[in-house]
């Protein structure tokens, strides 16, 4: 082994250690959540249907593993026992059924619940009941656990996530744990010891002014990402309609860069050749998982933001970098080697990992050009 991957072996340990201690998300967390698309629509069809679509589409080749049912699944509680119950008329035949369904084309099953007395949508919460639902949970076969953070009064995020941390550890089942107080607290000062990723922000929606919201959001914290418990500026919007495939190529860039959670919030079942195309750019999602897993930070802004380079170590050495251009106009971006840790005399390979292609080797700098309105460029420097 060499000085640098003894070093980078070192820091995984050190990063590892620091994090939740149930042994998941050593890279960013890859499936698909109901909530984008059908919000509190959803029912065990729908859910099954999208299992099924994850594998027949390639997405499940492609890396992704989870099917997370949101919110408005739970339904009540059993007045003598308090086990939670599915919706009957939603998903009448039990979650355990939905779980081994899933579980049956070799995914994982996510699941919702919040901290408070009840969910955002008004269906029971978890609040004092987090041993018994943690129970419940791994019964069923659930791989994943998304908490929310509505109803809580008074409450610490901290102290509460503790609770169903501790709870689910209890079980003994790896259950992946996704705490999502939409930044309430700092969650990136503490979400790594209790959850394996932590919401930064609100709601995304489907539109390019919340997107560029959740993105600079980022950019003051993106250094407290770690393996074991990732920043999660929310899930995506790529194929919801509200944005350009421009646009969406952006957000999928950039998310991938940050070491994002790639939540997928389309309706599987119904994607065009270019949604998909997006979902599945294999060397975009190798930025994403890639092993050192330290965040890509905003290294340069030109033109007060307008156009942002974002630059990222990846676990080989080499560099991952997203040119951005958020301007409504198209423009050049220059990269420099400076912005990615690099000397200016260095000659380096340029492949743009969005065309899969060699650019060729550059010297110091390497200038994009035209990159279009909202559009992006990515890159492996090597
Ligand atoms: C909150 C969360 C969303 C979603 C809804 C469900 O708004 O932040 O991601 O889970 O609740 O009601």
């Amino acid at each position: 082994m060499n000085t640098s991957s003894l070093f980078i072996v070192l820091v995984a340990l050190v990063t590892i250690t620091a994090a939740v201690d149930n042994g998941l998300g050593l890279t960013p967390q890859m499936g698909w959540n109901s909530w984008n698309y059908f919000a509190c629509n959803i029912n065990e069809t729908i859910i099954m249907e999208m299992a099924q679509a994850m594998v027949s589409s390639g997405m499940a080749a492609a890396g992704y593993q989870y099917i997370n049912i949101d919110d408005c699944w739970a339904y009540s509680r059993d007045k003598n026992t308090h086990v939670i119950q599915a919706d009957p008329k939603t998903f009448p035949h039990g979650i355990a059924y939905v779980a081994d369904y899933v579980h049956s084309l070799g995914l994982k099953l996510g699941i919702y619940t919040d901290a408070g007395t009840e969910t955002c949508a008004g269906r029971p919460g978890s609040y004092g009941y987090e041993e018994i639902d943690a129970q419940t949970y791994a019964s069923w076969g659930i791989d994943y656990l998304k908490e929310d953070w509505c109803h809580t009064s008074k409450d610490v995020p901290l102290e509460r996530y503790a609770v169903m941390s501790k709870s689910l550890n209890q079980t003994g089942r790896p259950i992946f744990f996704s705490l999502c107080d939409w930044g309430t607290d700092n969650p990136w000062e503490w979400g790594p010891t209790v959850g394996n990723s932590f919401r930064t922000t609100g709601d995304i929606k489907d539109n390019w002014d919340s997107f560029m919201n959740n993105l600079m959001l980022q950019v003051p914290i993106t250094s407290y990402s770690m393996i074991g418990g990732w920043n999660d500026p929310d899930m995506l919007e790529v194929g919801n309609g509200g944005m350009t495939n421009t646009e969406y190529i952006s957000h999928f860039s950039l998310w991938s860069i940050m070491s994002s959670p790639l939540i997928a919030g389309n309706d599987l079942r119904n994607m065009d050749a270019q949604t998909l195309a997006i979902l599945t750019a294999s060397e975009v999602i190798a930025v994403n998982q890639d092993q050192l897993g330290r965040q890509g930070a905003l290294v340069r802004s030109i033109n007060g933001g307008l156009q942002q380079i974002w630059g990222r170590m990846l676990a080989d050495g080499s560099r991952a970098v997203v040119l951005f251009n958020s301007d409504t106009a198209t423009s050049d971006i220059q990269l420099l080697w400076s912005d990615i840790w690099l000397m200016s005399g260095q000659s380096m390979n340029v492949r743009d990992l969005w065309a899969r292609q060699e650019l060729g080797v550059y010297t110091g700098s390497y200038m994009a050009i035209n990159i279009p309105a909202h559009g992006s460029v990515m890159l492996r420097v090597y």
